[in-house]
């Protein structure tokens, strides 16, 4: 979409081919290409998303004898990511790719479990270790020695990555979540995608009720037209146009209220 005002996705962590989560999702993105954004959304459940291996992906140590993995989560004394590439070789990374890109990022997931789906999960960790400020763990280092390398890592830092190291990569761009379940957990589990955002500095919009949609007994039946929901959908489009409009906000362009 050429003259798009920017974009949206949406990420889905449903294991099934029609998936709940993606239909409620998908009207929330509704709302947001009426408002004039491009939209995608992305399902998990082909893709191969692993768990942050911590420890297992990190280089060899420095002479001090400590590692350093490529999003810098490690022991001290940096702390500094190199805001390159995960060193884990799965489709996490052009997922992330597409995060980094967007202007507003939806998490969605059924209840597994009382629970978000692992696969999400796993791209939460990742995502946000790898999006994290990590600037102003400076402030807080007490060795001079580690204080200085950590200061060198920004000082000799591109203008561009300085801003990630104060601000992070997913800085101030607009988060909402999504949750369908069966019967319960729907709210546990909105509160576990929701999580997310406030750690990456990211804004969110509300609804009239938190985003979440309950499928009855059959829980399976909604996006085969079996079972409906119309609060849960209507919740889903205020939701849309909330995050639109947020974004609009956020970007400077003029909103119609
Ligand atoms: C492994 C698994 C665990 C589940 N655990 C719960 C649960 O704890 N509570 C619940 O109400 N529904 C549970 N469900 C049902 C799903 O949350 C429900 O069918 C949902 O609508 C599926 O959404 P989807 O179509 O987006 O995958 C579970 C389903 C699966 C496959």
């Amino acid at each position: 979409m050429a003259d798009s005002l920017g974009k949206v996705i949406a990420i889905s962590g449903s294991m099934r081919r029609d998936a709940n989560t993606d239909y409620y999702m998908n009207i929330v993105l509704k709302e947001c290409e009426k408002e004039g954004f491009e939209t995608e959304l992305i399902p998990l459940r082909n893709k191969r998303i692993e768990g942050c291996a911590y420890d297992l992906c990190a280089e060899d140590g420095d002479e001090n004898g400590y590692s350093y993995s490529h999003c810098g989560y490690q022991h001290p004394p940096y702390w500094m990511p190199k805001y390159d590439v995960c060193a884990l070789k799965d489709d996490f990374w052009p997922i992330f790719e597409k995060m980094k890109a967007a202007d507003g990022i939806i998490l969605g997931s059924p209840v597994y479990f009382g629970s978000a789906t692992p696969k999400i999960k796993a791209l939460i960790d990742r995502a946000g270790i790898c999006a994290e400020a990590r600037g102003h763990y400076i402030r807080y280092l007490k060795d001079p020695e580690q204080k200085r390398k950590a200061q060198e890592m920004i000082d000799n830092a591109t203008p561009e990555m300085r801003n990630w190291y104060e601000n992070g990569l997913l800085y101030r761009k607009v988060g909402a979540a999504v949750a369908v379940t069966r019967r319960t957990s729907a709210n546990f589990t909105w509160a576990q995608l929701m999580m997310f955002f406030g750690i990456c500095n990211m804004i969110v919009p509300g609804s009239i009720y938190w985003p979440v949609s309950i499928g009855g007994a059959l829980g399976y039946r909604t996006s085969r037209g079996e079972y409906q929901d119309p609060e849960g959908e209507e919740i889903m489009e205020i939701l849309g146009k909330n995050m639109a409009w947020t974004i609009k906000k956020t970007k400077d362009i003029p909103t119609k209220d």
